[in-house]
């Protein structure tokens, strides 16, 4: 077993508050560059990610993520290329492109923490409003937001319900 893996799983949490400490570039590099490690569907790779470090677009971007309790100095967005996506003959009703959205973030999350980081993903923010603000092109949608920083000694109360499902009652071995 590879523990270290396992011990990377298992202490990586949700930051939601940073220092003002920025995030170094080569920091942001190695997280970026493990986002291709994620595994894809077909290995088809339809997405894109938008690195943002300019503190007015973050500002931006908090204003139109009511999900962004934190204050990030840098900011992945995991954006789907939908003109990608159709042209690959992908049907409308695949989720296919959303689960990859999960793997990105799950990959993104890690790779953060690997890299002394700390990291939380947004989903509650408006589309249109985050795609105007960077720009992104005709048809690529952000799908995920991964806030980026280091992590502050106080942190809010996580959102873990206390005396969750242990692995065991979630878990069903064979025929149920
Ligand atoms: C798809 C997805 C969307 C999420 N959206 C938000 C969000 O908008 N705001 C937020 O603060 N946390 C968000 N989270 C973080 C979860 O609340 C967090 O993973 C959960 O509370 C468990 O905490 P932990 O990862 O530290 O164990 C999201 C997580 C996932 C997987």
């Amino acid at each position: 077993m590879n523990d270290a893996v396992l011990q990377a799983i298992r202490t990586r949490r949700v930051v939601r508050a940073f220092t003002q400490d920025p995030v170094g570039r080569d920091q942001l590099e190695a997280v970026l560059d493990c986002a291709r490690h994620a595994p894809h569907a077909g290995n088809r790779r339809l997405h894109r990610y938008a690195a943002v470090t300019s503190p007015p677009l973050l500002r931006a971007l908090r204003m139109v993520s009511p999900g962004m309790l934190q204050r990030p100095m840098a900011a992945i967005v995991v954006c789907v290329d939908w003109p990608q996506v159709h042209a690959y003959g992908i049907s409308p009703g695949n989720p296919g492109p959303y689960i990859d959205v999960g793997t990105a973030c799950a990959t993104l999350l890690l790779a953060a923490h690997g890299a002394g980081l700390g990291a939380g993903p947004v989903t509650s923010f408006s589309r249109t409003a985050v795609a105007t603000i960077l720009g992104l092109p005709q048809g690529v949608a952000p799908e995920l937001i991964v806030c980026l920083g280091h992590p502050a000694a106080e942190q809010p109360p996580a959102m873990r319900r206390r005396g969750g499902p242990a692995w065991q009652d979630v878990v069903q071995w064979e025929r149920g």
